[in-house]
């Protein structure tokens, strides 16, 4: 299982593609009706859509899976009774699959057979998505059930947020103990550090500053500058997030403290709590699809 995608709808889309194109550092991939689709320097035909709406939220964050995967979501997700409904995507790539709402409307559509791409050449492109966080009103209730239903492992819980894994990165996802649902942030997988510090310089020639970092987190243990984006979310630059055994004992909020006055490994930056926290406010979560029942395999018809 693999984090691919994310897919927002927003007014402005053109205009928030440029910015990620000419100074986050994406490369452009298609622009299909009204919607921009814009990738990294990995397979993944994109990393972020962006389609044109009155209204800022977000259409899916998308995970491609093996078939054999699917067939276990589909039926984890039926057993949980979750809303879901079967899925043949139209985005860049295409694929099929499931796509689900959680139980405070997080959209996580699930792929097979979506199409790769050649790799690209370009030392400050992200290479990938390496998490997408959402804020939640309940996000210990969204831990376990996204591992109920969903098969995803927490990795680690703090006082803020409870990470989430689905593969043997620390974490994919992430679930901020917000009291409200919607998109926390997005963050981009960059090379390595350097490129990380080459896009906090890119964004600096634009007078941004980052609203959070450089610096390096505890959990996961990646290396992290934040950016309220001109359109609305927060993203971020990421790199070298901790690989987890099977095994990985989940620590707990009292696992995860700092000296006084840190919050983060380094101690070199501020963070802009009330930038941050107004940012993570745009972005809610909106379904525009009709729940389905999932074509469970069973005995009879496998
Ligand atoms: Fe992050």
């Amino acid at each position: 299982m693999k984090l691919r995608s994310i897919e927002l709808a927003l007014p402005g889309a053109a205009e928030a593609a440029a910015f990620l194109t000419d100074i986050w550092g994406m490369a452009p991939a298609d622009v299909v009706g009204d919607i921009h689709y814009l990738r990294g320097s990995g397979s993944y035909p994109y990393l972020v859509a962006l389609e044109e709406s009155a209204q800022p939220y977000v259409r899916s964050t998308t995970f491609v899976c093996t078939a054999d995967r699917l067939e276990q979501l589909k039926r984890s997700v039926t057993e949980a009774g979750l809303p879901a409904a079967p899925v043949s995507s139209s985005d860049l790539g295409g694929g099929h699959g499931i796509i689900v709402e959680l139980a405070e409307g997080e959209l996580l559509r699930f792929l097979v057979d979506a199409a790769e791409v050649a790799p690209i050449e370009g030392a400050d492109l992200p290479v990938k998505l390496t998490h997408v966080v959402f804020n939640s009103a309940d996000a210990e209730a969204t831990g376990h059930l996204v591992e109920d239903a969903l098969g995803f492992r927490v990795s680690d819980r703090t006082k803020g947020m409870v990470f989430v894994r689905c593969n043997d990165s620390h974490h994919s996802t992430a679930f901020a103990r917000a009291g409200f649902a919607s998109l926390n942030h997005i963050a981009f997988e960059m090379e390595d550090l350097d490129a990380v510090m080459r896009g906090i310089g890119r964004l600096r020639d634009q007078d941004m500053a980052p609203a959070w970092g450089p610096g390096r987190h505890g959990p996961g243990a990646n290396v992290f500058a934040y950016f309220i984006a001109p359109f609305g979310p927060v993203i971020e630059f990421s790199t070298a997030v901790n690989k987890v055994p099977d095994d990985y004992q989940a620590g707990a909020p009292e696992d995860w403290t700092w000296p006084a006055k840190r919050i983060d490994q380094w101690g070199m930056s501020d963070k802009d709590f009330d930038g941050l926290r107004a940012a993570e406010e745009k972005f809610r979560h909106r379904r525009d699809w009709q729940v389905q029942p999932l074509d469970v395999l069973t005995e009879e018809n496998h």
